[in-house]
């Protein structure tokens, strides 16, 4: 056995390949990893336990998944799959059949929300928990050393029990989470496979040598019977786990029982729990029971079966109360699922006495912290405890919320974390995954590494929280107490507050151009200065954006922070030792993007230590008043209410009441956020353009547009304009909106002109007249421009834009066909959109950028889920159509009335004028077209040849 750091993901990999025949796979966040990692060790040859390479097949669904699964099975092949969330729904009737035919199979699943009033790409158990009915046994590891161990438990114990398993863990909390963690080695599992279970299984299969029928019809006289048949493998099952658990602990050293207890054996008080927030309770009850408390936690590590008499005999006699957590939400039932079967057993088994409490914590990534730990056992030391509660939010509308106000800190003192602040694809988060692995794999250290981020693929803030100690971390949580943190983007000074979790004595790593006091006096907040001051830190700077930019890494500033942050951590790994095992790293890591990406970055980090400056800030810092305003909010309720609290990182702290029960948001929010994230805008040349509007067509985020403007207007002496090309006496302009531009430079890229009409210059120098035009052109009175065709590329572009500002990846090339789509049909536009990236960038909260025209019209926007798009579409496609007809039979019925919209189309709304149709509901897509036409009408409408 050897140390290794991985996450959880790479440990069911490990252990499952192991067992693979074949794989059939489809990816779905957060499962996909353990995918690819079998298929690439598959593309190179890799034996499984046999010797032999598994083949990895990928469907078309997860439906097509299961049932090849099931075929698979049914011949005889150790198979296995890996999936999550939706996935794993789409895969249940095959489960059944699988289950139903006892074939043993292990789905390793990363446990995730499902879409409800929203999609969530995160960790909680709603998945697993509606397949908790379906025959499968359920097997939940709460950190990634158990993924490997449970992983092994469950292909051993499938294989005895003729049963299958699901093997589950936190989605990413523990398949993201990289740790430090004993590998069972290949030779080691193959001791302890009992070749007769595989023979047994091989038996089974369907074989022509030795037929049988499986997968018969069955009528009311024998299903019954025959569905009950298989209860002896069931009961089996529990003791053939606990076997197998034996047998790993004696291999391992670790030791695992169908539910572990936790805690003092006298306890009164305990917790029962499944997954990562079991290590996190576990935390807590050690240094609770320290002060004095006597309280447990039970750990449940086998769901199905559930062992009524193992979980029972597990409970401390003294225990007098129980507090059940589930990781999900059954609305309308009596309790959570795990609630339910606690209470079941104690009632079988006569110990009706406990007095059972649930919760419910955790969905979608929810943190689940020490002090929520504390709040609830302190509301089990009540006499009237809340009896349903919720935890780590605040209900403020139903009330079910524990209030957990009070900070418990169970982290030991010796404990070193640190915290990176970085921006989507800058790097920061694949350097940091590098640096736990270069000191997990050189050191004794333990280590933990946990990333947050959005589902955005870059752009998008990305926060590392990485740990580091002499004693396995069990720290399900996010970081809190930092003693390093660093801030790789500057435009975060002014957006976030990063320093309220840095210690005393802590260290601030900056990556700024600004290498004096002067230069940080002025682009720093005073918040910021104060913190610094208060907490005595320790504080450096580095331009690793210009060190990028020189070595050729175009801002990917991860590398040389990584390198930063080994000099200023000494005390983890020596520098010289540290920065030789970074460059291996970098060799392996991008040796396969060529010799000159490699070269770049071993350059870069060569020059981290001699760019770092330590700032010997002044003492007036102390009272700093002066400095950087932070980001300036708009004067919109929403957005402050709604919009602001989540962009700058507080979502947390949002109570119930904020938000729509059907998650609805309103549309045309992104022009609100004004990000400022572009470190370079384009500046346009009027003398070289030749308005074509093609940088308009090209913006991937609908930042530059063309602006028409009659001769007569008055501009201010910024906004310069050129004579319009076709339309006298008129004026003509592009205009670019800096605080939204992501500075991707396509229009630049495009421009056609002989001498360039449009180049990238600095932002910081553009940003405040450019603002002040964009705002200008926001309200001037514009000219005519029909005179340009809409279908032609020039005329489109003087429509505007009803999908603007969108956070797609800078430079996107779909997202200018969406704009161009609402250009032409946006404000009579429905849009059934498919789940993926047109649908992160379209729909993440908390903006939209699908947004209405003067008129209040736009596209109206809708996701299912990736697996039913067509069919959602189909739908909406139905509704719609029967609702046209219904508005047009209403209107053969009666006196027809036609009216003629502000745009010269026809109208006709039926005799009873425009109140009527409205009252009815009838052809309110036509009516909404154009209010001016209503509001003249009065609610009569008047009679008009079309
Ligand atoms: N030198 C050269 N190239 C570098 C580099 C360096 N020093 N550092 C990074 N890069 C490259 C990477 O190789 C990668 O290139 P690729 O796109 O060709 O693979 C790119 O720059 C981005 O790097 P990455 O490591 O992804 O950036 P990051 O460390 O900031 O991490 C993530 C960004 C991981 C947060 C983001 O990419 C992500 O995956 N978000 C989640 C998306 C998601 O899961 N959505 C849900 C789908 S349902
Ligand atoms: Fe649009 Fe990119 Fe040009 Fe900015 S730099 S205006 S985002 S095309
Ligand atoms: Fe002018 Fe260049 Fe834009 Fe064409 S692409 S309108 S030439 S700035």
């Amino acid at each position: 056995m050897k140390k290794m750091t991985m996450d959880g993901n790479a440990a069911a990999s490990h252990v499952s390949y192991a067992f693979t025949e074949i794989a059939v796979i489809y990816p779905i966040t957060p499962s996909s990893p353990m995918a690819e990692q079998a298929d690439e060790w598959a593309s190179s040859n890799k034996p499984n336990l046999f010797g032999q390479t598994p083949k990895i097949i990928q469907m078309q669904s997860e439906g097509g998944v299961a049932g090849a699964v099931h075929g698979s099975l049914t011949c005889g092949a150790l198979t296995t799959t890996y999936t999550c969330s939706q996935g794993l729904l789409l895969m249940l009737p095959d489960m059944y059949k699988i289950a139903g035919e006892l074939f043993p199979t292990v789905f390793h699943v990363s446990a995730r929300a499902i879409a409800t009033h929203a999609l969530s790409i995160f960790g909680d158990h709603q998945d697993v928990m509606a397949c908790r009915q379906c025959g499968f046994a359920m097997l939940v590891a709460s950190s990634v050393q158990e993924v490997m161990d449970l992983a092994l438990i469950a292909h051993l114990s499938t294989l005895k029990a003729s049963v299958p398993f699901l093997h589950f863990f936190d989605g990413f909390r523990t398949s993201h989470e990289a740790s430090k963690i004993d590998v069972i080695e290949y030779e080691e599992i193959k001791t302890l496979v009992d070749e007769q279970d595989i023979a047994a299984f091989r038996h089974h299969a369907l074989d022509p040598e030795h037929p049988v029928q499986r997968g018969t019809a069955q009528n009311p006289d024998i299903y019954f019977q025959n569905r009950e048949a298989a209860n002896k493998y069931y009961l089996a099952t529990p003791q053939i786990v606990q076997d197998m658990m034996d047998k790993v602990s004696v291999l391992t050293g670790r030791s695992y029982h169908l539910f572990d207890y936790f805690g003092a054996p006298d306890a009164e008080n305990v917790v029962v729990i499944m997954g990562s927030g079991a290590s996190t309770m576990e935390e807590t009850v050690e240094k609770m029971n320290a002060e004095g408390k006597k309280v447990g936690v039970i750990k449940t590590r086998l769901y199905r079966p559930f062992a009524s008499v193992a979980f029972c005999d597990t409970l401390p006699k003294s225990c007098k109360s129980i507090t059940v957590l589930d990781r999900t939400k059954e609305s309308g039932s009596p309790g959570e699922p795990l609630y339910l079967d606690v209470c079941s057993a104690l009632l079988e088994q006569g110990f009706s006495h406990i007095r059972v409490l649930g919760g419910r914590y955790g969905l979608g990534s929810k943190e689940f912290t020490p002090s929520m730990c504390y709040a609830i056992f302190r509301n089990m030391e009540n006499d009237a405890p809340k009896k349903r509660f919720t935890i780590g939010i605040n209900d403020d509308l139903t009330h079910t919320s524990l209030d957990y106000s009070e900070k418990y800190v169970t982290e030991p003192e010796d404990r070193i974390a640190c915290k990176f602040y970085g921006l989507g694809s800058d790097g920061t988060v694949g350097a940091n995954k590098n640096s736990v692995k270069i000191i997990g794999d050189h050191s004794s250290l333990y280590v933990q590494a946990y990333f947050c981020y959005d589902s955005r693929k870059s752009g998008g803030a990305t926060i590392s929280h990485l740990r580091f100690g002499k004693t396995p971390i069990r720290s399900a949580y996010l970081i809190d107490r930092a003693d390093l943190i660093a801030c790789h983007d500057p435009s975060y000074l002014t957006r976030y507050d990063m320093l309220s979790d840095l210690k005393e004595n802590g260290v601030f790593l900056l990556n700024c151009p600004w290498g004096d006091v002067d230069g940080l006096e002025k682009y720093l907040p005073a918040k910021l200065k104060r913190q610094l001051a208060e907490k005595n830190a320790v504080f450096y700077v580095i331009d690793a954006t210009k060190i990028a930019n020189e070595t050729g890494l175009k801002g990917r500033t991860g590398t040389i922070m990584q390198a930063a942050f080994f000099r200023l951590q000494a005390n983890i790994m020596p520098y010289e030792e540290a920065l030789a095992h970074l460059k291996q790293e970098l060799q392996e890591k991008f040796a396969k993007k060529g010799d000159k990406v490699v070269a770049s970055n071993l350059a870069a980090v060569g020059r981290a230590e001699a760019a770092m400056q330590k700032v010997e800030y002044p003492e007036s810092w102390l009272n700093a008043e002066n400095g950087a305003p932070m980001l300036a909010t708009p004067d919109d309720e929403y957005f402050k209410s709604f919009i602001h609290p989540i962009l700058s990182l507080r979502g947390d702290g949002l109570p119930v009441s904020t938000f729509q029960p059907d998650g609805s948001v309103p549309t045309g929010t992104t022009r609100l956020e004004k990000h400022g994230l572009a470190r370079e805008i384009p500046q346009w040349l009027p003398e070289n353009c030749i308005q074509c509007n093609q940088c308009s067509f090209v913006c991937p985020h609908a930042c530059i547009r063309p602006f028409v403007l009659s001769e007569k207007t008055e501009c201010p002496d910024s906004f310069v304009t050129i004579p319009t090309v076709g339309i006298k006496d008129t004026r003509f302009r592009i205009q670019v909106t800096p605080h939204d531009c992501m500075g991707c430079g396509v229009c630049a890229h495009v421009c056609p002109a002989k001498e360039k009409a449009l180049v990238m210059r600095p932002a910081v120098e553009l940003m405040p007249s450019e603002g002040r035009n964009w705002e200008y052109a926001q309200n001037a009175p514009l000219a005519d421009t029909a005179f340009f065709k809409t279908t032609t590329v020039k005329g489109s572009q003087f429509r505007q834009p009803l999908f603007e500002f969108s956070y797609a990846c800078s430079g996107c090339g779909e997202t200018p066909y969406i704009k161009v789509l609402t250009q032409l049909f946006g404000e009579k536009m429905l849009i059934a959109n498919a789940t993926g990236c047109s649908s992160i960038y379209g729909g993440s909260s908390p903006t939209c950028p699908y947004t209405v025209n003067k008129k209040g019209y736009g596209p109206a926007w809708a996701n299912s889920l990736f697996e039913d798009n067509a069919e959602f579409g189909f739908g909406m496609r139905l509704a719609w159509d029967f609702r046209q007809k219904q508005s047009a039979d209403a209107q053969t019925t009666e006196k027809s009335v036609w009216i003629i919209g502000g745009d010269g189309w026809a109208y006709d709304i039926g005799f009873g004028g425009l109140d009527h149709v409205l009252a009815c509901g009838a052809n309110v897509n036509v009516l909404i077209l154009d209010s001016e036409v209503y509001s003249n009408t009065g609610g009569q409408a008047s009679k008009a040849t079309p």
